[in-house]
Protein backbone atom coordinates (compact mmCIF):
# COMPACT_ATOMS: atom_id res chain seq x y z
CA UNK A 1 0.00 0.00 0.00
CA UNK A 2 2.55 2.69 0.77
CA UNK A 3 4.96 1.98 -1.95
CA UNK A 4 1.76 2.20 -4.24
CA UNK A 5 1.10 5.59 -2.30
CA UNK A 6 4.75 6.73 -2.86
CA UNK A 7 4.76 5.48 -6.98
CA UNK A 8 1.47 8.19 -7.08
CA UNK A 9 3.23 10.53 -5.26
CA UNK A 10 6.16 10.58 -7.25
CA UNK A 11 3.85 10.50 -10.91
CA UNK A 12 2.13 13.56 -9.28
CA UNK A 13 5.26 15.48 -8.82
CA UNK A 14 6.76 14.89 -12.21
CA UNK A 15 3.42 15.80 -13.86
CA UNK A 16 3.45 19.12 -11.87
CA UNK A 17 7.00 19.61 -12.81
CA UNK A 18 6.71 18.83 -16.28
CA UNK A 19 3.49 21.29 -16.37
CA UNK A 20 5.58 23.98 -14.40
CA UNK A 21 8.65 23.74 -16.96
CA UNK A 22 5.86 23.32 -20.24
CA UNK A 23 4.44 26.98 -18.46
CA UNK A 24 7.85 28.72 -18.44
CA UNK A 25 8.87 27.40 -21.44
CA UNK A 26 5.45 28.71 -23.33
CA UNK A 27 6.02 32.13 -21.23
CA UNK A 28 9.74 32.28 -22.64
CA UNK A 29 8.31 31.42 -26.50
CA UNK A 30 5.77 34.01 -26.04
CA UNK A 31 8.76 36.50 -24.91
CA UNK A 32 11.12 35.21 -27.29
CA UNK A 33 8.29 36.03 -30.33
CA UNK A 34 7.61 39.29 -28.30
CA UNK A 35 11.27 40.21 -28.11
CA UNK A 36 11.54 44.02 -28.50
CA UNK A 37 13.68 46.45 -29.94
CA UNK A 38 16.26 48.68 -27.35
CA UNK A 39 17.14 51.92 -28.62
CA UNK A 40 20.54 53.09 -27.48
CA UNK A 41 22.43 56.46 -28.81
CA UNK A 42 19.83 57.89 -31.76
CA UNK A 43 21.41 59.77 -34.13
CA UNK A 44 20.79 63.56 -34.53
CA UNK A 45 19.42 63.57 -38.15
CA UNK A 46 18.00 59.98 -38.33
CA UNK A 47 15.87 60.33 -41.24
CA UNK A 48 18.58 62.30 -43.22
CA UNK A 49 19.66 59.99 -46.11
CA UNK A 50 17.23 57.44 -44.82
CA UNK A 51 13.37 58.71 -45.87
CA UNK A 52 12.65 58.37 -49.37
CA UNK A 53 11.66 61.43 -51.95
CA UNK A 54 8.35 62.57 -51.20
CA UNK A 55 7.94 61.81 -47.63
CA UNK A 56 5.30 63.67 -45.93
CA UNK A 57 6.74 65.33 -42.46
CA UNK A 58 3.89 66.95 -41.44
CA UNK A 59 1.48 68.02 -38.51
CA UNK A 60 -1.90 67.32 -37.42
CA UNK A 61 -4.93 68.62 -35.60
CA UNK A 62 -8.93 68.55 -35.98
CA UNK A 63 -11.88 70.91 -36.47
CA UNK A 64 -13.28 70.85 -33.20
CA UNK A 65 -10.28 70.94 -31.34
CA UNK A 66 -8.60 74.36 -32.51
CA UNK A 67 -11.09 75.94 -34.38
CA UNK A 68 -13.26 77.72 -31.88
CA UNK A 69 -16.90 78.72 -32.54
CA UNK A 70 -18.40 75.00 -33.50
CA UNK A 71 -21.67 74.74 -32.09
CA UNK A 72 -23.64 72.52 -33.96
CA UNK A 73 -22.41 69.17 -32.62
CA UNK A 74 -22.52 66.40 -30.11
CA UNK A 75 -19.45 67.54 -28.47
CA UNK A 76 -20.13 71.18 -28.09
CA UNK A 77 -23.77 69.77 -26.17
CA UNK A 78 -21.95 67.52 -24.21
CA UNK A 79 -19.19 69.74 -22.90
CA UNK A 80 -22.19 71.87 -21.41
CA UNK A 81 -23.38 69.25 -18.98
CA UNK A 82 -21.65 70.10 -15.43
CA UNK A 83 -18.76 67.01 -14.93
CA UNK A 84 -18.30 66.04 -18.35
CA UNK A 85 -14.88 67.82 -18.78
CA UNK A 86 -12.13 69.07 -16.64
CA UNK A 87 -13.01 71.65 -14.86
CA UNK A 88 -16.11 72.16 -16.40
CA UNK A 89 -13.92 73.55 -19.91
CA UNK A 90 -16.26 74.05 -23.10
CA UNK A 91 -14.00 73.95 -26.45
CA UNK A 92 -15.56 77.99 -26.69
CA UNK A 93 -12.72 79.88 -29.56
CA UNK A 94 -10.39 76.70 -29.03
CA UNK A 95 -7.60 77.84 -30.08
CA UNK A 96 -9.23 80.49 -32.63
CA UNK A 97 -7.84 78.65 -35.59
CA UNK A 98 -11.22 79.43 -37.49
CA UNK A 99 -10.04 83.16 -37.72
CA UNK A 100 -6.40 82.09 -38.34
CA UNK A 101 -6.10 80.46 -41.18
CA UNK A 102 -3.33 82.47 -42.53
CA UNK A 103 -1.40 82.50 -39.71
CA UNK A 104 -1.29 78.82 -39.09
CA UNK A 105 -0.67 78.07 -42.44
CA UNK A 106 2.68 80.39 -42.23
CA UNK A 107 3.28 78.48 -38.65
CA UNK A 108 3.21 75.14 -40.42
CA UNK A 109 5.82 76.29 -43.05
CA UNK A 110 8.11 78.18 -40.43
CA UNK A 111 8.12 74.27 -38.83
CA UNK A 112 9.59 73.00 -42.28
CA UNK A 113 6.29 70.56 -42.80
CA UNK A 114 5.48 69.78 -45.98
CA UNK A 115 2.15 68.08 -45.21
CA UNK A 116 -0.72 69.16 -42.89
CA UNK A 117 -3.47 66.52 -41.94
CA UNK A 118 -6.65 68.36 -40.51
CA UNK A 119 -10.44 68.01 -40.33
CA UNK A 120 -13.68 69.45 -41.92
CA UNK A 121 -16.13 70.10 -39.47
CA UNK A 122 -18.93 67.84 -40.50
CA UNK A 123 -21.65 70.00 -38.83
CA UNK A 124 -20.40 73.37 -40.26
CA UNK A 125 -20.36 72.61 -43.67
CA UNK A 126 -23.82 70.74 -43.02
CA UNK A 127 -25.42 72.50 -40.36
CA UNK A 128 -28.99 71.31 -40.78
CA UNK A 129 -29.67 67.43 -42.18
CA UNK A 130 -29.40 68.01 -46.65
CA UNK A 131 -28.11 72.12 -46.20
CA UNK A 132 -24.68 72.73 -47.17
CA UNK A 133 -23.07 75.85 -45.54
CA UNK A 134 -21.82 78.10 -48.78
CA UNK A 135 -19.68 80.21 -46.50
CA UNK A 136 -18.17 76.90 -44.71
CA UNK A 137 -16.92 75.10 -47.67
CA UNK A 138 -15.50 78.19 -49.20
CA UNK A 139 -13.85 78.83 -46.16
CA UNK A 140 -12.04 75.09 -46.24
CA UNK A 141 -11.75 75.62 -49.97
CA UNK A 142 -9.89 78.68 -49.28
CA UNK A 143 -7.17 76.96 -46.88
CA UNK A 144 -6.68 73.88 -48.76
CA UNK A 145 -5.52 76.60 -51.98
CA UNK A 146 -3.35 78.42 -49.25
CA UNK A 147 -1.64 74.95 -48.04
CA UNK A 148 -1.27 73.91 -52.10
CA UNK A 149 0.71 77.67 -52.57
CA UNK A 150 2.85 77.06 -49.61
CA UNK A 151 3.53 73.40 -50.91
CA UNK A 152 1.89 71.94 -48.35
CA UNK A 153 0.18 68.60 -48.97
CA UNK A 154 -3.13 68.54 -47.11
CA UNK A 155 -4.70 65.17 -45.87
CA UNK A 156 -8.32 65.95 -44.99
CA UNK A 157 -10.20 63.64 -42.47
CA UNK A 158 -13.74 63.37 -42.63
CA UNK A 159 -14.99 62.58 -39.18
CA UNK A 160 -12.70 63.00 -36.48
CA UNK A 161 -14.91 62.20 -33.38
CA UNK A 162 -17.64 65.37 -33.63
CA UNK A 163 -21.18 64.56 -35.04
CA UNK A 164 -23.59 67.15 -36.21
CA UNK A 165 -25.92 67.37 -33.57
CA UNK A 166 -28.68 66.48 -36.12
CA UNK A 167 -27.26 62.92 -36.92
CA UNK A 168 -26.64 62.48 -33.09
CA UNK A 169 -29.97 63.14 -33.12
CA UNK A 170 -30.81 60.55 -34.84
CA UNK A 171 -28.77 57.97 -33.38
CA UNK A 172 -25.25 58.62 -34.22
CA UNK A 173 -23.02 55.76 -34.83
CA UNK A 174 -25.40 53.44 -34.35
CA UNK A 175 -28.45 54.85 -37.03
CA UNK A 176 -29.36 53.00 -39.79
CA UNK A 177 -29.19 56.05 -41.99
CA UNK A 178 -25.61 57.01 -40.49
CA UNK A 179 -23.43 55.57 -43.64
CA UNK A 180 -25.32 57.00 -46.00
CA UNK A 181 -25.76 60.62 -44.64
CA UNK A 182 -21.69 60.68 -44.14
CA UNK A 183 -21.38 58.89 -47.57
CA UNK A 184 -23.22 62.23 -48.70
CA UNK A 185 -21.07 64.63 -46.60
CA UNK A 186 -17.74 62.85 -48.34
CA UNK A 187 -19.12 62.70 -51.78
CA UNK A 188 -19.59 66.33 -51.08
CA UNK A 189 -15.88 67.07 -49.52
CA UNK A 190 -14.59 65.06 -52.77
CA UNK A 191 -16.02 67.09 -55.49
CA UNK A 192 -15.28 70.49 -53.92
CA UNK A 193 -11.86 69.63 -52.21
CA UNK A 194 -10.67 66.74 -54.92
CA UNK A 195 -8.81 68.65 -57.41
CA UNK A 196 -6.59 70.08 -54.49
CA UNK A 197 -6.38 66.78 -51.44
CA UNK A 198 -5.38 63.54 -52.89
CA UNK A 199 -5.18 62.13 -49.51
CA UNK A 200 -7.86 61.23 -47.68
CA UNK A 201 -8.92 59.85 -44.03
CA UNK A 202 -12.58 58.56 -43.50
CA UNK A 203 -12.26 58.45 -39.63
CA UNK A 204 -10.24 59.35 -36.98
CA UNK A 205 -9.79 56.27 -34.29
CA UNK A 206 -13.18 54.35 -34.48
CA UNK A 207 -11.44 52.02 -31.91
CA UNK A 208 -11.03 55.06 -29.36
CA UNK A 209 -13.95 56.91 -30.21
CA UNK A 210 -16.28 53.62 -29.91
CA UNK A 211 -14.35 52.65 -26.27
CA UNK A 212 -14.81 56.44 -24.92
CA UNK A 213 -18.48 56.90 -26.19
CA UNK A 214 -20.12 53.21 -25.97
CA UNK A 215 -17.69 51.11 -23.09
CA UNK A 216 -16.55 54.35 -20.96
CA UNK A 217 -19.18 56.28 -21.91
CA UNK A 218 -17.02 59.65 -21.27
CA UNK A 219 -17.32 61.03 -24.27
CA UNK A 220 -20.60 61.09 -26.37
CA UNK A 221 -23.16 59.94 -26.39
CA UNK A 222 -22.23 59.27 -22.96
CA UNK A 223 -23.46 54.83 -23.01
CA UNK A 224 -22.44 52.25 -21.42
CA UNK A 225 -23.43 49.07 -23.28
CA UNK A 226 -21.68 46.54 -25.05
CA UNK A 227 -24.08 45.39 -27.22
CA UNK A 228 -24.65 49.66 -28.22
CA UNK A 229 -20.80 49.44 -28.53
CA UNK A 230 -20.79 46.50 -31.03
CA UNK A 231 -23.32 48.15 -33.25
CA UNK A 232 -21.02 51.41 -33.20
CA UNK A 233 -18.18 49.16 -34.75
CA UNK A 234 -21.14 47.76 -37.94
CA UNK A 235 -21.84 51.33 -38.14
CA UNK A 236 -18.31 52.45 -38.29
CA UNK A 237 -17.36 50.41 -40.99
CA UNK A 238 -20.26 50.25 -43.16
CA UNK A 239 -20.25 54.14 -43.06
CA UNK A 240 -16.75 54.13 -43.98
CA UNK A 241 -17.26 51.65 -46.97
CA UNK A 242 -19.99 54.05 -47.88
CA UNK A 243 -17.36 57.09 -47.65
CA UNK A 244 -14.82 55.51 -49.40
CA UNK A 245 -16.68 54.29 -52.64
CA UNK A 246 -18.01 57.77 -52.84
CA UNK A 247 -15.01 60.09 -52.12
CA UNK A 248 -13.62 57.68 -55.32
CA UNK A 249 -16.24 58.83 -57.41
CA UNK A 250 -15.74 62.41 -56.85
CA UNK A 251 -12.31 62.10 -56.67
CA UNK A 252 -10.52 59.73 -59.03
CA UNK A 253 -6.76 59.77 -58.06
CA UNK A 254 -8.02 59.95 -54.17
CA UNK A 255 -5.85 58.14 -51.94
CA UNK A 256 -7.97 56.82 -48.71
CA UNK A 257 -7.45 55.46 -45.67
CA UNK A 258 -8.48 55.84 -41.81
CA UNK A 259 -6.48 56.17 -38.53
CA UNK A 260 -6.71 53.38 -35.88
CA UNK A 261 -4.87 54.78 -32.49
CA UNK A 262 -2.31 51.66 -32.00
CA UNK A 263 -1.55 50.85 -28.37
CA UNK A 264 1.41 48.59 -27.64
CA UNK A 265 0.03 45.98 -25.09
CA UNK A 266 2.35 44.26 -22.87
CA UNK A 267 1.47 41.51 -20.42
CA UNK A 268 2.18 43.10 -17.01
CA UNK A 269 4.10 39.93 -15.79
CA UNK A 270 5.82 38.42 -18.77
CA UNK A 271 5.88 35.20 -16.76
CA UNK A 272 2.22 34.82 -16.27
CA UNK A 273 0.20 33.31 -18.90
CA UNK A 274 -3.73 34.84 -18.08
CA UNK A 275 -1.25 38.69 -18.17
CA UNK A 276 -0.19 37.06 -21.69
CA UNK A 277 -3.81 36.33 -22.53
CA UNK A 278 -5.04 39.35 -21.63
CA UNK A 279 -2.71 41.64 -23.41
CA UNK A 280 -3.47 39.31 -26.72
CA UNK A 281 -6.78 40.10 -26.04
CA UNK A 282 -6.91 43.84 -26.09
CA UNK A 283 -4.07 44.35 -28.95
CA UNK A 284 -6.91 42.26 -31.16
CA UNK A 285 -10.02 43.84 -29.45
CA UNK A 286 -8.77 47.43 -29.76
CA UNK A 287 -5.79 47.45 -32.19
CA UNK A 288 -6.72 45.81 -35.02
CA UNK A 289 -10.28 45.01 -35.68
CA UNK A 290 -10.77 47.85 -37.85
CA UNK A 291 -7.81 46.53 -40.14
CA UNK A 292 -8.28 43.03 -40.20
CA UNK A 293 -12.40 43.48 -41.10
CA UNK A 294 -10.96 45.80 -43.81
CA UNK A 295 -8.49 42.94 -44.98
CA UNK A 296 -11.31 39.82 -44.84
CA UNK A 297 -13.92 42.04 -46.29
CA UNK A 298 -16.42 41.21 -43.34
CA UNK A 299 -17.14 43.35 -40.13
CA UNK A 300 -15.28 41.16 -37.48
CA UNK A 301 -15.45 41.94 -34.10
CA UNK A 302 -14.96 39.63 -31.11
CA UNK A 303 -14.26 40.80 -27.25
CA UNK A 304 -15.22 38.99 -24.01
CA UNK A 305 -18.30 40.49 -22.57
CA UNK A 306 -19.41 42.47 -26.13
CA UNK A 307 -21.76 40.62 -28.59
CA UNK A 308 -19.39 39.23 -31.28
CA UNK A 309 -20.24 40.58 -35.32
CA UNK A 310 -19.13 38.55 -38.56
CA UNK A 311 -21.03 39.60 -41.32
CA UNK A 312 -19.64 40.32 -45.34
CA UNK A 313 -19.41 43.73 -46.10
CA UNK A 314 -18.52 44.64 -49.61
CA UNK A 315 -16.34 47.12 -51.04
CA UNK A 316 -14.32 46.83 -47.33
CA UNK A 317 -11.39 45.33 -49.22
CA UNK A 318 -10.77 48.02 -51.25
CA UNK A 319 -12.04 50.90 -49.24
CA UNK A 320 -8.31 51.70 -48.40
CA UNK A 321 -5.42 52.68 -50.19
CA UNK A 322 -2.85 52.94 -46.81
CA UNK A 323 -3.11 52.18 -43.28
CA UNK A 324 -2.80 55.21 -40.95
CA UNK A 325 -1.49 54.47 -37.45
CA UNK A 326 -2.23 56.81 -34.43
CA UNK A 327 0.81 56.14 -31.85
CA UNK A 328 0.59 57.53 -27.94
CA UNK A 329 1.50 54.30 -25.80
CA UNK A 330 2.25 51.59 -24.12
CA UNK A 331 -0.27 49.65 -21.25
CA UNK A 332 0.70 47.16 -19.37
CA UNK A 333 -1.96 44.23 -18.87
CA UNK A 334 -2.94 42.38 -15.77
CA UNK A 335 -5.11 39.83 -15.83
CA UNK A 336 -7.41 40.40 -12.39
CA UNK A 337 -10.48 38.39 -12.07
CA UNK A 338 -12.04 41.59 -10.00
CA UNK A 339 -11.42 44.05 -12.59
CA UNK A 340 -13.85 45.46 -14.66
CA UNK A 341 -13.35 43.85 -18.12
CA UNK A 342 -10.78 41.26 -15.98
CA UNK A 343 -8.10 43.46 -16.65
CA UNK A 344 -5.82 45.89 -15.31
CA UNK A 345 -4.15 48.78 -17.62
CA UNK A 346 -0.92 50.54 -16.49
CA UNK A 347 1.80 52.37 -18.13
CA UNK A 348 4.79 50.96 -18.87
CA UNK A 349 8.10 51.67 -16.91
CA UNK A 350 9.32 54.20 -18.70
CA UNK A 351 8.79 58.27 -18.42
CA UNK A 352 5.58 59.65 -18.42
CA UNK A 353 4.75 62.75 -20.20
CA UNK A 354 2.36 64.89 -18.19
CA UNK A 355 -0.77 62.80 -19.07
CA UNK A 356 0.91 60.09 -17.27
CA UNK A 357 1.10 58.33 -20.64
CA UNK A 358 4.82 56.31 -20.97
CA UNK A 359 7.14 57.95 -23.62
CA UNK A 360 7.81 54.61 -25.75
CA UNK A 361 9.37 55.29 -29.15
CA UNK A 362 10.43 51.36 -29.88
CA UNK A 363 6.85 50.84 -29.35
CA UNK A 364 6.34 52.79 -32.66
CA UNK A 365 8.63 50.74 -34.32
CA UNK A 366 6.59 47.31 -33.49
CA UNK A 367 3.60 48.70 -34.27
CA UNK A 368 4.59 49.65 -38.14
CA UNK A 369 6.27 45.91 -38.15
CA UNK A 370 2.98 44.23 -36.80
CA UNK A 371 1.05 46.27 -39.43
CA UNK A 372 3.32 45.89 -42.38
CA UNK A 373 3.24 42.17 -42.09
CA UNK A 374 -0.25 41.85 -41.35
CA UNK A 375 -1.96 44.31 -44.04
CA UNK A 376 1.04 45.17 -46.28
CA UNK A 377 -0.46 48.49 -47.43
CA UNK A 378 2.05 51.88 -47.19
CA UNK A 379 1.92 53.39 -44.10
CA UNK A 380 1.28 57.05 -42.78
CA UNK A 381 1.80 57.91 -39.19
CA UNK A 382 -1.22 59.88 -38.96
CA UNK A 383 -0.46 61.08 -35.16
CA UNK A 384 2.07 60.83 -32.70
CA UNK A 385 2.51 63.28 -29.74
CA UNK A 386 3.07 63.68 -26.11
CA UNK A 387 1.53 66.43 -23.88
CA UNK A 388 4.28 68.64 -22.07
CA UNK A 389 3.07 72.08 -20.79
CA UNK A 390 7.16 72.87 -20.07
CA UNK A 391 8.66 71.83 -23.46
CA UNK A 392 10.91 69.33 -20.78
CA UNK A 393 10.57 65.77 -23.33
CA UNK A 394 8.75 66.96 -26.49
CA UNK A 395 12.80 67.42 -28.03
CA UNK A 396 13.66 63.86 -27.15
CA UNK A 397 10.45 62.17 -28.04
CA UNK A 398 10.16 64.04 -31.06
CA UNK A 399 13.84 62.20 -31.88
CA UNK A 400 12.86 59.01 -30.62
CA UNK A 401 9.81 58.48 -32.78
CA UNK A 402 11.74 59.42 -35.67
CA UNK A 403 14.34 57.56 -35.09
CA UNK A 404 11.55 54.59 -34.96
CA UNK A 405 10.55 55.47 -38.45
CA UNK A 406 14.00 55.46 -39.42
CA UNK A 407 14.23 51.95 -38.38
CA UNK A 408 11.81 50.94 -39.94
CA UNK A 409 12.30 52.29 -43.15
CA UNK A 410 15.40 50.72 -43.66
CA UNK A 411 14.10 47.59 -43.04
CA UNK A 412 12.13 48.40 -46.07
CA UNK A 413 8.45 48.92 -44.17
CA UNK A 414 6.95 51.77 -46.78
CA UNK A 415 6.40 54.53 -44.07
CA UNK A 416 4.93 56.87 -46.85
CA UNK A 417 4.57 60.14 -44.18
CA UNK A 418 4.93 61.00 -40.27
CA UNK A 419 2.07 64.02 -38.55
CA UNK A 420 3.11 65.25 -35.15
CA UNK A 421 0.24 65.75 -33.04
CA UNK A 422 -0.23 68.65 -32.56
CA UNK A 423 0.74 72.47 -34.73
CA UNK A 424 -0.55 74.06 -31.66
CA UNK A 425 -1.96 73.38 -28.47
CA UNK A 426 -5.91 72.74 -28.49
CA UNK A 427 -8.53 71.37 -26.70
CA UNK A 428 -8.43 68.14 -25.35
CA UNK A 429 -11.52 66.18 -25.16
CA UNK A 430 -13.00 65.97 -21.38
CA UNK A 431 -9.29 66.89 -20.39
CA UNK A 432 -10.32 70.28 -21.86
CA UNK A 433 -6.92 72.80 -22.14
CA UNK A 434 -5.00 71.03 -19.70
CA UNK A 435 -2.94 68.85 -21.84
CA UNK A 436 -0.03 70.86 -24.38
CA UNK A 437 0.25 68.90 -27.42
CA UNK A 438 1.19 71.94 -29.33
CA UNK A 439 4.82 72.84 -31.21
CA UNK A 440 3.63 76.07 -30.76
CA UNK A 441 1.90 77.06 -27.35
CA UNK A 442 -1.41 79.09 -27.14
CA UNK A 443 -2.09 81.49 -25.04
CA UNK A 444 -5.93 80.91 -24.41
CA UNK A 445 -5.89 84.52 -23.53
CA UNK A 446 -4.47 86.50 -26.18
CA UNK A 447 -4.66 83.65 -28.72
CA UNK A 448 -0.69 84.04 -29.35
CA UNK A 449 1.32 81.30 -30.82
CA UNK A 450 4.53 81.09 -28.94
CA UNK A 451 7.55 78.95 -30.59
CA UNK A 452 8.58 75.64 -28.39
CA UNK A 453 11.91 73.58 -28.36
CA UNK A 454 9.77 71.00 -29.58
CA UNK A 455 9.03 73.16 -32.88
CA UNK A 456 12.97 73.99 -33.51
CA UNK A 457 13.59 70.46 -32.82
CA UNK A 458 10.38 69.27 -35.94
CA UNK A 459 11.99 71.39 -38.23
CA UNK A 460 15.44 70.19 -37.59
CA UNK A 461 14.27 66.94 -38.13
CA UNK A 462 13.20 67.26 -41.29
CA UNK A 463 14.50 64.84 -43.70
CA UNK A 464 14.76 67.76 -46.74
CA UNK A 465 16.08 70.05 -44.14
C1 LIG B 1 -5.72 61.23 -30.16
C2 LIG B 1 -6.83 61.99 -30.85
C3 LIG B 1 -6.55 63.47 -30.99
C4 LIG B 1 -5.89 64.02 -29.75
C5 LIG B 1 -4.69 63.20 -29.37
C6 LIG B 1 -3.92 63.72 -28.19
O1 LIG B 1 -6.21 60.07 -29.59
O2 LIG B 1 -7.04 61.49 -32.14
O3 LIG B 1 -7.75 64.10 -31.28
O4 LIG B 1 -6.81 64.09 -28.73
O5 LIG B 1 -5.11 61.89 -29.10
Amino acid sequence: MHSLLRGVGRWMAGLILILIVAYLGLCLALQWAEREPVFGEIPGSPLKHVAPAGFLWGVSTSAHQIEGGNEWNDWARFERVPGKTRNGEVSGRASDHWNRVAEDVGLIETLGANAYRFSIEWSRVEPREGEWSEEAWRHYEDEVRQLRQADIEPMVTLLHFTLPAWMADQGGLTATEFPDRFARFAAEAARRLGTEVALWCTLNEPNVQMFQGYVEGIWPPGVRDTAQASEAVGGILRAHVAAAAAIRENDRDARIGMAVNLIVFDPSSPWSLPDWIAARQADSGFNWAYYDSIKAGRIQFSLAGFPSLDEALPGLVESVDWVGINYYRRNLVHFDAGAPGLVELRPGPGELSDSGVEIYPEGLLRLLRRAWKRYGKPIYITENGVSDATDRLRVDYLRGHAYAVARALEEGIPVHGYFHWSLLDNFEWNEGFGPRFGLFRVDYETFERHPTAGGEEFRRLSPSN
